[in-house]
């Protein structure tokens, strides 16, 4: 695997001009207009984990957290710029929410995406990643996001 000179910052509120310029960069995955204006207005005030390029001070990922009980939180987004894909940043990302996490006695990880009900081979890659950063797949909610997106809740144990 490359690997990127990175350091993670946060938690802290997201920008919403970052994060629509990361989506945008991602039409494949992110090519619902007003759900990203959704995305970029909701992690301004999401706790947010965000991978700087220590060399260009670029901004190269974030990854929110929805924290819906006690003991139960969620990834609400994560997102790398699609150039340094598979360098370790999304595994950093998560890294750094679940030590947040564990310290604020959270125990149950969950996440939304895709199921593999409808065929994506970008949302195959995803799923790849969550399960290899430990997450199983938990639910099928068919109808969530509409019937042409069928949603899978993967969870994992912290
Ligand atoms: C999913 C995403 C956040 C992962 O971030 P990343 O920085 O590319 O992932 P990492 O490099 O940290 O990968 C960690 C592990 O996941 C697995 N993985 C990552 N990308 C993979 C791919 N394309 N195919 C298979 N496995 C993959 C690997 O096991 C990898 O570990 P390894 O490199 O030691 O083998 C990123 O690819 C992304 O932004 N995707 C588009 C947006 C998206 O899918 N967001 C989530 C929507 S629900």
């Amino acid at each position: 695997m490359r690997t990127t000179r990175m350091r993670i910052l946060g938690p802290q509120p997201g920008n919403s001009e970052t994060c629509a310029a990361l989506l945008a960069a991602l039409p494949d995955w992110f090519g619902i207009p007003q759900a990203n204006e959704t995305y970029a207005r909701t992690v301004a005030k999401l706790p947010t984990f965000i991978a700087i390029n220590e060399d260009t001070d670029e901004t190269l990922g974030l990854l929110s957290i929805l924290h819906h009980f006690k003991a139960a939180a969620e990834i609400h987004l994560i997102v790398v710029r699609p150039e340094h894909h598979h360098h370790g940043i999304g595994r950093a990302l998560v890294d750094a929410a679940e030590t947040w996490l564990r310290g604020k006695h959270v125990r149950y990880l969950q996440v939304k995406t895709l199921s593999p009900r409808r065929e994506d081979e970008h949302y195959a890659r995803t799923r790849r990643f969550y399960e290899a950063v430990g997450f199983s797949p938990f639910e099928e909610m068919p109808t969530l996001w509409g019937e042409a997106n069928p949603c899978l809740i993967m969870i994992k144990s912290l």
